[in-house]
């Protein structure tokens, strides 16, 4: 299994270079955090970088918890943040994340339609079943995964039906004949279903010229195959490479199963890059930023994801996968709780060791902590390897993190022939597209 020609890279704009203790650095810029310049500013950059697109992933809860040591989750809603950034950028892909548990198809289908038009085809749209905020929406609990995802297939059925009801063939704006629309190409979906009772049309044409990206984030197993259903990428968590492997070998036979091509879903992991000049400051950096995150938190995630209750071990005593109880019957995202299950199978790490790890502190994201060309490095070998068609990159622990991606480790991959000099397109589907990968 070939890796794609070449990679494709997202850039977060989910402003990770703040996160742990990041935000207190000086040039930090976190007065920034809730206008749009801030955003644009490093969308520019990415652009520059000839990155695929800019994404924004997005929570609708507020974690009042975290919000003395932190945002918390606090952010822009990120179709409107996007829908701005389109106005200072010309071709890098703008990719938004909409909840099918939380919001109406309608909205979404509106909401990202419109972010389409206004960029000129580059919307694309990160399709979430969502981890918590049901308190938000009049819901005592979240639904079941299973529920979660039947809703999001329909949902999505429903979404890509409405942006075909109105086409925009449709738009005839004949100004001697006086004729606006071609009302007859303009149709209801009349849609019934056990989640969505849903008339129609949308009440905005398509804007066409390409399709728009669908990417669909969670991996436990109704997650992936709804990914090779539907989507065109899967945002990934994969903190080794096997797991990377893993799971774009299963995504493509998936596909297949489901009358498409492998290449049609491309696996894009989120790449955590604690970036320095050298790699004793990159661990510094590390260290430094996530000197603060507690304890008490690590331990309750260790209990929430796998129901072990390591409160009163030693530092130093090894935890082993014979000490794993059976899975919990509810937890906030399978896939993450398989990954942390996983790891101490594999690794059998003491409890300081289990503490410090991507699985129980971040998102279990792929992690390098280093220079630039060890993160060249990296890349190219799960590249070679077969174990992902691009990534997500998620720079940590200060701005200069983030210089060292966009203008060092991005230039260094174009350099060795894994990534774009230039687009050869203008919208997301054709970034995502290009080579035909
Ligand atoms: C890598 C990754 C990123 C995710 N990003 C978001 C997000 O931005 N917003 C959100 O509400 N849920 C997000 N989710 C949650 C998923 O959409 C899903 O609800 C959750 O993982 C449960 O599905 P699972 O059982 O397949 O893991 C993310 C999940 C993963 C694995």
């Amino acid at each position: 299994m070939a890796p794609s020609k070449q990679l494709h890279i997202g850039m977060s704009l989910a402003p990770t270079w703040l996160s742990g203790d990041a935000w207190r650095r000086a040039d930090s810029g976190v007065e920034g955090l809730f206008s749009s310049g801030f955003y644009l500013d490093i969308a520019r950059r990415a652009e520059a970088a000839k990155i695929d697109f800019a994404f924004l992933p997005d929570s609708l809860f507020l974690h009042t918890g975290l919000l003395e040591g932190g945002s918390g989750f606090a952010s822009l809603d990120p179709s409107m943040l996007l829908a701005s950034i389109a106005h200072g950028t010309s071709k890098i892909g703008l990719l938004s994340t909409a909840s099918t548990t939380f919001y109406p198809p309608y909205i979404v289908a509106r909401q990202i339609q419109s972010l389409n038009w206004i960029s000129n085809g580059r919307a694309g749209w990160n399709i979430v079943t969502a981890l918590d905020g049901n308190g938000n929406f009049g819901l005592s609990e979240m639904p079941s995964p299973e529920e979660r995802y039947a809703r999001a297939a329909e949902f999505t059925e429903v979404v890509k039906r409405l942006w075909e009801s109105f086409p925009r063939e449709a738009l005839s704006l004949d100004r001697d004949g006086g004729r606006f629309a071609d009302a007859g190409l303009v149709r209801p979906i009349d849609h019934e279903g056990p989640f969505f009772s849903v008339k129609g049309p949308l009440n905005l044409p398509n804007f066409g010229k390409a399709p728009v990206p669908l990417v669909q984030a969670g991996a436990s197993e109704a997650g992936r195959d709804f990914a090779a259903s539907v989507a065109d990428a899967i945002f990934a968590s994969t903190p080794d490479k096997t797991a990377a492997l893993d799971l774009r070998k299963d995504l493509r036979s998936r596909a297949e199963g489901h009358g498409r091509k492998g290449d049609d879903i491309r696996v894009l992991p989120g790449l955590s890059l604690y970036l320095a000049s050298s790699r004793a400051e990159a661990q510094e950096l590390f260290a430094e930023t996530n000197a603060r995150v507690s304890r008490a938190r690590s331990l309750g995630t260790v209990r929430e994801m796998t129901g072990l209750d390591l409160s009163d071990w030693p530092e130093n005593r090894q935890v082993k996968a014979s000490d794993l109880p059976p899975p919990p019957e509810k937890v906030r995202s399978r896939t993450h709780s398989g990954l942390l299950r996983r790891m101490i199978e594999r690794d059998e790490p003491t409890v300081a060791d289990l503490l410090r790890r991507p699985e129980v502190i971040g998102s279990a994201h792929w992690l390098v902590i280093g220079t630039p060309g060890d993160a060249v490095d990296a890349i190219r070998d799960w590249a070679h390897s077969g174990a992902i068609d691009g990534f997500v990159g998620f720079p940590g622990g200060s701005m200069d993190a983030v210089s060292l991606f966009l203008s060092e480790t991005v230039p260094a991959l174009t350099e060795q022939g894994l990534f774009r000099k230039d687009y050869s397109g203008s919208t997301f589907f054709d970034h995502l597209t290009e080579n035909g990968c």
